[in-house]
This record gives structure tokens, sequence and C-alpha cells, in this order.
């Protein structure tokens, strides 16, 4: 059996970090959606974190597809200062869910910095142990800012569909709660409760 490779580097992000310009999200929102169509097909899958400026990627898959992929990201100038954190043979895989999990630097992503007295996100600095560790913690968070549009996360159209009927079940139970009360009010103004 081929070997199941997991490959982990940071890079610098090329485009205006500001979010003045409004670069960033529809440079991110480019790169999901080609990280989507590529790997799935290839079955490659994982993580990408973005916060201050950097990149953390984390890519798994048959050692082949996932060798070829990291050099054509070495090419890519969306970023630069492309950074191998850990790459390594693993029994079993994170993010087989996902072919491209996006997570955005969040505040407990912050906590685990200041931890490490690291007081932005600069993968590029990160031990072993803090590579492992926020693995760890973006396997297990739920993603909450997405700049690609909602159906567009997951692996295949099962993921698709459960992620849409997750984005819409609070409409959908206040719909039906304003409803039932439109009907009782309608039954008490007829007089028949
Ligand atoms: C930070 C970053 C992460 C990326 N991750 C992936 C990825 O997981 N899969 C992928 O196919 N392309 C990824 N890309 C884009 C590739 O570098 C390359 O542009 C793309 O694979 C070309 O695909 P195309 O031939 O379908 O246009 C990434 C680019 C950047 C800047």
């Amino acid at each position: 059996m081929a070997d199941l490779l997991r490959l982990v580097y940071a890079s610098k992000a090329n485009f205006d970090s500001s979010g003045a310009s409004g670069d960033q999200g529809e440079v991110l929102s480019e790169i999901l959606t080609q990280c989507r169509r590529n790997n799935e097909p290839k079955n490659i899958c994982g993580v990408l974190c973005y916060g201050d400026g950097s990149f953390f990627q984390c890519l798994e898959g048959e050692r082949s597809a996932v060798e070829a992929l990291y050099d054509r990201l070495l090419n890519d100038p969306r970023h630069r200062g492309i950074t191998l954190l850990s790459k390594r043979v693993v029994p079993q895989r994170m993010f087989r869910q996902w072919s491209m999990k996006f997570m955005n630097v969040d505040a407990k992503i912050r906590r685990m910095l200041q931890i490490e007295n690291l007081e932005s996100f600069k993968p590029h600095s990160f031990s072993d142990l803090m590579v492992e560790r926020l693995l760890v913690e973006l396997r297990d968070a739920s993603e909450k800012r997405r700049p690609a549009p909602i159906g567009t996360q997951g692996r295949g159209a099962s993921a698709r569909q459960a992620g849409a009927a997750r984005e819409l079940m609070p409409g959908l139970v206040f719909a039906t709660a304003a409803g039932v009360l439109a009907i009782a009010f309608g039954l008490m103004l007829a007089g028949l409760i």
C-alpha cells in the first residue's frame, strides 16, 4: 500500500493583509475553490489556517499526490517564504472529511499562542509540539468564518447537504414558530380559543 503522508508548512501571504483593499477575502476564496476542486479527485485532504498575514497548511494523502501539490505550491505567487514544518508518514488521516478545511486564527488559537508567549500568529517559528497541538485544535474546531460560499466546505454531496441543512435550521425553526403563533392569533381573533 502507498505511504500516507502528512505534510505541514508555513508561508506568508502576498496579498494586502490589512483587509483594507478587499484582496484578502477574494484571494482566500479563490485558493479554497482551487483546493476543493483539485484535492478531492486526488484524495488529498487537510486544513488551511490563515491569520496575521501567514498561512499554516496541512496536506494529507498519498505521497506522490502530496509531493506533487507541494511542488506546485512552492511556485504559487500568492505566498512566499514557504517553510516545511513537518513531513511524515502517518497511520491515518486527521482531516479525512475535508478536501480543505479552512480556519481563521480565532480566540482559542490566540489563547494557545499566548501560552507559548507568541503575540501574533507566526507559524514559521512553531516548535514540533506547537505544530501538533495546533493540528489537533484545527481538527476539533468547527469552521466559524467562511470566505467561501456555504455548501462548498466539506467533501462530497452529502457533506455539502449536511452543511447547508445546518445553515438553514435556525431560519426553519423561526419560520415554524412564527407560523404557529400566527395561526393561534387568528383563532383567538375568530373567537375559537
Ligand atoms: C496558501 C495556498 C494553499 C493552497 N492549497 C492548495 C491545495 O490544497 N490544493 C490545490 O490544488 N491548490 C492549492 N493552492 C493553489 C496551487 O498553488 C495552484 O495554484 C493550484 O493547485 C493550480 O490549480 P489549477 O491548475 O486547477 O488552476 C494553494 C495556494 C496557496 C497560496
